[in-house]
Formats: C-alpha cells, structure tokens, sequence
C-alpha cells in the first residue's frame, strides 16, 4: 500500500484542489495514467516543490518513493530534498503544525494516508 502513495497523490492532485473547499474554481480535467513514469515524475517534483512544505508525508520515506518511481537516487539528493534530511529520512515538514494553524486557521494534514480516507484505489502502475 505504501508503494502506492506518491503515485496516488500525484493522480489525485487536481482532485484535492476542489475539494478543498472555498470559492468553486472550475479545472481542467485530465486522464490520470499510472503508467506513465515521466508524469509521476514529474508529480514527485511538484510535491516536494509546493506540498511538502506545508503537508508531511511522515509515513513515506524518500528512498522508497525514488525506487517506486525509478528516479535515481543522487538525482532526488541533488533535486527533490531541500533540507538536511537524508534520503533514508521520512518525509517531514520543518513547519510548526502550531505555528501552521495559527498561520492558515488549520494544521494542513499529513498527505501519506490521503488516498485511504478518499477511499479511492489506483492500480499498480507498469514500468
Ligand atoms: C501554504 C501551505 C499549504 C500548501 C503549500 C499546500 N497546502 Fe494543502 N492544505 C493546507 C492547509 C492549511 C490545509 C487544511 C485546510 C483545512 O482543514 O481547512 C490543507 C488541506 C489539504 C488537503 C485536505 C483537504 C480536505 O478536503 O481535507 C489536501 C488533500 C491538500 N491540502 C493537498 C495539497 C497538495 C496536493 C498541495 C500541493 C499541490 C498542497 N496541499 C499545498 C496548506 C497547504
């Protein structure tokens, strides 16, 4: 299950940003395709870009999601980890979840588990 995260947030990004309440945007709509490695990819880096400095992934360590998403692992040291953390470390937020209420009326939530209180289910990918 665990294998799944990231690829499951990433296909599930445009979802989460209408449900996240507020003012209704309309959004494009697009085919989520598990098979394609270089778009999951490419989700990785947005996570780690835009997510990850609000919303923890504490139960997903970055080694795994380099080896689930076949990105080498110097590349994800050199580009997707921003802190001092170690590619071994699971993936935290520097952010106070104290401060973070104060800052945004709520603590955002740990993403790792998203898809399970979704209650969705995203095939194996195949590459
Ligand atoms: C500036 C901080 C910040 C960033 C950056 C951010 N979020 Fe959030 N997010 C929050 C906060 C705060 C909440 C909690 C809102 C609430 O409970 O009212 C939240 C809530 C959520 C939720 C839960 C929504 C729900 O319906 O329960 C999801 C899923 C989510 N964010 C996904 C993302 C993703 C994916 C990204 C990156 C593309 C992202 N967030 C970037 C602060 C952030």
């Amino acid at each position: 299950m665990k294998k799944l995260f990231l690829i499951s947030l990433i296909l599930m990004m445009p979802m989460f940003a209408q449900a996240s309440g507020g003012p209704s945007i309309k959004l494009d709509s697009m085919e989520a395709d598990a098979s394609d490695k270089g778009s999951l990819q490419r989700g990785m880096q947005t996570y780690v870009n835009y997510c990850l400095g609000c919303h923890t992934a504490q139960y997903q360590r970055y080694i795994r999601a380099a080896e689930d998403l076949h990105i080498p692992e110097d590349l994800v040291i050199e580009h997707l980890i921003f802190s001092d953390q170690k590619i071994g470390d699971q993936m935290t937020s520097a952010m106070d979840p104290k401060l973070a209420a104060q800052w945004f009326g709520a603590t955002p939530p740990d993403l790792t588990n998203e898809i399970n209180l979704r209650g969705r289910s995203i095939s194996t990918p195949i590459f």
